[in-house]
């Protein structure tokens, strides 16, 4: 193996250029080139190829975002637009990809696989953490510390107003981001595309009534996941403050959820799996996901990942509904 390629590709998530970072320095430990597209599979097409060198990964780790860049490509579920790629990639003599992203991405890496004689391999990378086959992605760690401090800032103002918020949280379709803030930020109640049934207005409007007949100085904040409700938040607010009489803020979070430095734990995983992906090219894998699993660094293949079936841990869900149902019980009572 003398030269291999990476991209960065979907959503950006905190912790790609650490793992750029690994792969690029890992690969020249073996006497391997690696080379960039970027802005993900759209460079590839394109050719916006960049050469990477270990010199320029001194201080990557600690930035957000991607330096390499990344793009939605829908393009590429063309077979067109893989036979290009792979063209592309021939030209520049790459025997191996590493894609880092997340199930969009695979399941173009999947794609490419199908007109691409090279390996390709893909490195869990997106905030949503919506990957099966890997306890975590990279990103996601960060997204929910941003997500919990955001929460933590509306909350100062709720409590003082003794305020209703409702705040949306990013996933897709996926509610990790969701659960996971929701418990860091000991809110009063989450809604996630998981819980089945999902409550209908009048059960979330008395679950608002009875916690504010026991708590009626208080701040009350449900943490709700993207795309599930119609219109989302604000018009949840809305039906929330008719059924209610109380106004009922709503909150989207946003893009702010993707930014920032990376934390710790992105770092390590990020540079963790970056490092073993090259390493599993050495060994000949290919259409495989690195991934890890209680720990462990595993490897998946690939088509298993992306099929939205990754379900929350029962453990956690349980936890936060257990603790919420505080919000019930009258301080007198
Ligand atoms: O996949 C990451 C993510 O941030 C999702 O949580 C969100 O639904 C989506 O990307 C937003 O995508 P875009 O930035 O392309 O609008």
């Amino acid at each position: 193996m003398k030269k291999i390629a990476v991209i960065t590709s979907g959503g950006d998530a905190p912790g790609m250029n650490a793992c750029v970072r690994a792969i690029v320095i890992t690969a020249w430990q073996h006497d391997i080139q690696v080379i960039g597209f970027r802005h993900g599979f759209r460079g590839i097409v394109d050719d916006l190829n960049q050469p990477l060198h270990p010199d320029d990964m001194r201080l990557v780790s600690q930035r957000g975002g991607t330096f390499l860049k990344s793009s939605r490509y829908p393009e590429f579920r063309e077979v067109e637009s893989a036979q290009r790629a792979a063209a592309v990639l021939d030209k520049h003599q790459i025997d191996a990809l590493i894609v880092i992203g997340g199930d969009g991405s695979f399941q173009g890496a999947h794609h490419l696989a199908k007109y691409w004689s090279g390996q390709v391999i893909g490195v869990p990378g997106t905030i949503d953490n919506d990957l099966a086959g890997t306890d975590t992605t990279i990103g996601f760690a960060t997204a929910v510390d941003t997500a919990m401090e955001a929460i933590d800032r509306v909350r100062e103002t709720a409590e003082a107003m003794a305020r209703v918020f409702l705040i949306e949280v990013m996933g897709r379709h996926a509610g990790f981001i969701g659960l996971h803030a929701a418990i860091a930020s000991s809110a009063e109640s989450m809604l996630l595309p998981e819980l089945e049934p999902q409550p209908k207005i009048a059960e979330i409007a008395d679950n608002i009534l009875r916690a504010r007949a026991s708590f009626p100085d208080s701040s009350y904040v449900v943490v709700v996941s993207e795309n599930l409700w119609p219109g989302g938040v604000a018009e949840l607010a809305k039906s929330l403050s008719k059924a209610t009489g109380v106004t009922c803020h709503p909150c989207p979070l946003g893009h702010i959820q993707r930014g920032g430095r990376p934390n710790a734990q992105d770092r390590i995983l990020a540079m963790q799996l970056g490092h073993a992906g090259v390493l599993a090219l050495l060994d000949g894998k290919s259409e495989i996901m690195i991934g890890k699993e209680q720990e462990h660094v595993v490897e998946v293949p690939l088509a298993l990942t992306f099929k939205r079936d990754k379900p929350l841990d029962p453990r956690l869900v349980d936890l936060q509904l257990g603790l919420q149902g505080v919000n019930f019980t009258s301080k007198k009572g």
